[in-house]
C-alpha cells in the first residue's frame, strides 16, 4: 500500500490561537504522544515575536527538550525573519519553516512586511538555513483566498512557490489559511504547479472552516500529492486571518487515507486517546467532523 506523509502541526497551528495558556509540559506531553501515535514529523512551535503570539514564547525551551527526548522526530519550528531562524538555530532546531503569503495585507498583517520585503526576507531566511545545515519548509499562505483581498490569483501563488523554490526550500507548503478552498480550485492549482516541482517537493495545508477539507486533501491526493499537514483534534487557526478555523483534523486524514487504501503509520485509537487529553487541556471540546463516529466505533469494540 503507498504511504501518505503526514506532518502534525498541532503544537504550533493548533495552540497559537487558543485563549487558553497552555504549559510547557503539556506541549511536550502532547509532543510525545503524537510520535507514540506514530507521527514522524511535528511542526512543534514557532519563533516569532511573543508580544505577536505569546502562547509560543517558550520556543527556546521546548526544541532542546523535543531533540532530547526524540532525537529521530522531524521536529519543525516556524521562522518568520532571520531573528527567528537564529533564535531556532541556537536551540537546536534542525528543520524550520518560513511563512511567505501570496498577497501585500497579509503579510503585512501576519509578519508586519509587504510582499516584496516579505519574499526576500523569507528567500534569504531559507538559503541561510540551508547553509547551517537545516532542513526547510516554506509556506505559501493565502493561496486559494485571503481574508483581505479576496481570490488570490494563481500568477502571484505561482510566483511565491517559484521563489522559495529557487532558494532551495525542500518542502513548499501550499496553504488554505482561511479554508475557503474546494476541491475543483485545490485540483487545478495543484495540477498547474505540479507542472514545475515535483510532488516530493510539495505539501498540503488546509483549515476546515467550511467542512472541506478532507474533500480538499482527497482532491490534492488524486492530483499526486503525497505531503499532507493536519492537526489532531482539528485545532489550528492563525490569529492574524480572520475567519479562519481549525486544521484538517489528523484523524479524519487518516481515516480518509487508510478507507481509501493508503497507509499512514499512524494510530487512530491513539489519536482518540490524544483528544481527549487535549480537551482536558484546552477546556473544551475537540474533533475532526468524523471524530464522534470513531468513538462510538471504539466504545463499541471495547463492549
Ligand atoms: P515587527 O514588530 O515588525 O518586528 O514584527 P521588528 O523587526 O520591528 O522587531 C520588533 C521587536 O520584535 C524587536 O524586539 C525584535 O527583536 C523582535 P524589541 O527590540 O522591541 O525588544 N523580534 C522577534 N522576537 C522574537 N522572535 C522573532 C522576532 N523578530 C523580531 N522572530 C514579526 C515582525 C515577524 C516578528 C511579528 O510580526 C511576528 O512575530 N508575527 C507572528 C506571526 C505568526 O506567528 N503568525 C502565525 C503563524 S503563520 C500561520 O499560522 C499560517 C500557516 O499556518 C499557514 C496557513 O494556514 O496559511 C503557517
Ligand atoms: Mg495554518
Amino acid at each position: 500500500m503507498e504511504r501518505l506523509f503526514i506532518t502534525d502541526v498541532a503544537p504550533r497551528d493548533g495552540l497559537q490561537n487558543q485563549p487558553v495558556l497552555v504549559g510547557l509540559d503539556t506541549k511536550l506531553t502532547l509532543i510525545d504522544r503524537l510520535v507514540a501515535a506514530g507521527v514522524e514529523s511535528i511542526e512543534a512551535t514557532s519563533f516569532v515575536s511573543p508580544k505577536a503570539v505569546p502562547q509560543m514564547a517558550d520556543a527556546g525551551e521546548l526544541i532542546p527538550r523535543v531533540r532530547t527526548q526524540h532525537p529521530g522526530l522531524r521536529a519543525s519550528a516556524l521562522v518568520p525573519n532571520m531573528k527567528g531562524l537564529e533564535r531556532a538555530h541556537a536551540a537546536g532546531a534542525e528543520e524550520i519553516a518560513v511563512v511567505l503569503s501570496a498577497t501585500e495585507i497579509m503579510n503585512l498583517k501576519n509578519i508586519n512586511m509587504g510582499l516584496a520585503q516579505a519574499t526576500d526576507v523569507s528567500e534569504q531566511t531559507v538559503r541561510e538555513a540551508i547553509r547551517l545545515g537545516l532542513r526547510t519548509r516554506a509556506y505559501v499562505a493565502v493561496a486559494f483566498d485571503c481574508p483581505f483581498e479576496g481570490p488570490t490569483s494563481l500568477d502571484a501563488v505561482h510566483t511565491c512557490v517559484a521563489r522559495m523554490a529557487e532558494a532551495g526550500a525542500q518542502e513548499i507548503v501550499i496553504a488554505d489559511t482561511i479554508g475557503s478552498a474546494s476541491p475543483g480550485a485545490v485540483s487545478e492549482r495543484l495540477t498547474a504547479l505540479l507542472r514545475d516541482l515535483p510532488a516530493d517537493r510539495l505539501a498540503v495545508h488546509f483549515h476546515d472552516t467550511r467542512g472541506m477539507a478532507v474533500a480538499n486533501a482527497w482532491a490534492a491526493l488524486q492530483a499526486g500529492i503525497r505531503r499532507f499537514d493536519a492537526s489532531v483534534g482539528g485545532i489550528g487557526g492563525c490569529p492574524f486571518a480572520p475567519g479562519a478555523a481549525g486544521n484538517l483534523a489528523t484523524e479524519d486524514l487518516v481515516l480518509m487515507a487508510e478507507a481509501s487504501g493508503y497507509t499512514t503509520g499512524i494510530s487512530l485509537d491513539s489519536l482518540l486517546d490524544i483528544i481527549d487529553f487535549a480537551e482536558t487541556a484546552l477546556q473544551r471540546p475537540l474533533g475532526g467532523r468524523s471524530v464522534a463516529w470513531q468513538r462510538k466505533q471504539r466504545s463499541k469494540i471495547a463492549s
